[in-house]
């Protein structure tokens, strides 16, 4: 190891970190319970265990942003998913393997030690990458040692976009997943096995483009993540290069997941459509882990990438942030639902309730429901309506508001942040069947909102940038009458 250069990163880093923290914590836009950089650019979730009694979850960090793109893995470990300490960088790319940047990577517990297996990403003078899977491991859970590259090559057929391994055991052996692309320029995702995660065989293709049924499915696909829920197998993995079809696939890249059955001798898995894991603008590389409640939790990073001119804060020397932590279960029909893990109910305070409140082709402001940081869950009662929703983040001007909209005729749900503020714009939509209610579960926090639509049915991210006076909040409803059988609000 290079003892030298990796104890002068870590302290570079260190130093920048002590140098501007105060600073970037006073931006309005820092958020109050979502996990982001202390300062400097953060992307993926990286290594997210819970290994003796807590969780970590690492992330992906340029602490010099936007000098440089070197990439780090930043630290965080908690007990309860709520509150978070902030531990030193745990792996900082100083060995001829990782000299471009410690790329996404995953954790395991094996056997007690808390092992990272991670991407050293390299680049040449012109430009060509070499990629190596590496691994690092801790005794203390701070301080971290790397093993170095374990699997040094991408099999034949295959460029060198290589990267993002995601472990787990079964049946006594380990096995991993791998974002992948062929010389044919498609994304695949590869299965190896291991008996001792150093000697690793390549057991076959999982999916991708132009296999199964998925034709002309994207360049490259990047950070998979295979896991056993409810009975199936679900892969989460990150098309690059659809394009967009009416209301999908209307980001830069999509993230999104199969669900079926993996076939761990041939590393085959059938599997049904490719979904959509949000319906919002920023959300990818999502990652989870399995607890002792033998819950499967999510973290992604509540972000895209080349496209930082939407994301307001990164004049305020810092960018991005997590989505809160989400349990995942599968329904009957395969699809995620995904809901807020319930420890974030520690954070409700000052509970509201309104019931019975009718909304009669007009807007409506209630006493009490406003707020950038809160947890609002909204039940309505679709009846004959036409058109009806909420705006929220409103200013007092109507200059700025952020639109959550249902049209019963259409049965489109969507979430307009055209009037956000600062940042990207735009509108995304979704099918909501119309079963004669509709439950809105929103996340707002300074400059984000999460909102889980019928329990979970499918969710919205997105951020937004709007004045920190613009926190009014309006129901309304157009061309006819909406009954809201419940509001709850509790400041965060
Ligand atoms: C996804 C990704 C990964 C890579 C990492 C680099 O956002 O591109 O494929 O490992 O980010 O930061």
């Amino acid at each position: 190891m290079n003892k030298e250069k990796e104890d002068k990163l870590l302290a570079k880093a260190k130093q920048i970190i002590e140098d501007n923290r105060e600073k970037v914590a006073k931006g309005y836009y820092r958020l109050k319970y979502h996990l982001m950089a202390p300062v400097g650019w953060l992307n993926d979730p990286n290594g997210f265990i819970q290994f003796d009694g807590e969780y970590h979850l690492c992330y992906q960090f340029n602490p010099v942003y936007p000098a440089d793109k070197l990439l780090y893995w930043g630290h965080y470990k908690s007990k309860d998913l709520v509150s978070w300490e902030e531990l030193p960088v745990a792996l900082a790319p100083s060995e001829w393997y990782e000299t471009h940047g410690c790329y996404s990577g995953s954790a395991v517990d094996n056997d007690g030690t808390l092992t990272f297996i991670y991407t050293g990403n390299v680049k040449d003078e012109w430009d060509n990458r070499e990629t190596y899977q590496c691994l690092a491991i801790t005794e203390d859970g701070v301080n971290f040692q790397k093993l170095g590259p374990v699997i040094e090559n991408q099999p034949e057929g295959y460029t060198r976009h290589f990267r993002d391994p995601k472990v787990w055991q079964k049946d006594g052996s380990w096995y991993m997943v791998i974002g992948t692309q062929t010389t044919k320029l498609e994304g695949r995702v590869l299965l190896y096995k291991s008996m001792d995660l150093k000697e690793w065989e390549l057991v076959g293709e999982v999916a991708g483009s132009n296999f199964n049924n998925l034709d002309d499915f994207g360049y490259m696909w990047e950070c998979p993540d295979l896991f056993e829920l409810d009975g199936k197998d679900v892969l989460l993995t990150l098309p690059q290069g659809l394009e967009a079809q009416g209301y999908l696939y209307n980001n830069i890249y999509q993230a999104g997941y199969l669900v079926g059955k993996l076939n761990y001798k041939t590393g085959r898995m059938d599997h049904g459509e490719f979904r959509e894991l949000d319906r919002g603008f920023d959300f990818y590389a999502a990652q989870t882990t399995l607890d002792d409640k033998g819950r499967r939790i999510m973290i992604a990073w509540m972000g895209l990438p080349e496209e930082d001119q939407n994301y307001a804060e990164r004049d305020q020397g810092w960018i991005h942030c997590m989505t809160i932590p989400r349990e995942l279960r599968l329904n009957a029909e395969n699809r995620l639902i995904q809901n807020p893990v319930e420890e974030l109910k520690q954070l409700r305070r000052d509970y509201l309730e309104y019931r019975g409140i009718e909304i009669n082709n007009q807007k409506l402001e209630l006493e009490g429901i406003s707020g950038d940081v809160l947890e609002l869950i909204v039940e309505f009662e679709v009846g004959d309506a036409e058109e009806f929703g909420i705006k929220l983040r409103c200013s007092a001007d109507g200059k700025e508001e952020t639109i959550i909209k249902y049209k019963t005729e259409d049965k489109i749900l969507s979430f307009d942040r055209n009037k956000a503020g600062l940042g990207g714009g735009g509108v995304r939509h979704c099918l909501i069947e119309n079963d004669g209610r509709l439950k809105l579960h929103f996340f707002i926090d300074k400059s984000s909102i999460e909102m889980f639509v019928n329990d979970g049915q499918e969710v919205f991210s997105a951020r937004i940038y709007p004045g920190q006076d613009s926190k009014r909040i309006k129901f309304f409803a157009q061309g006819s009458k909406v009954l809201i059988n419940k509001i709850q609000k509790w400041k965060l």
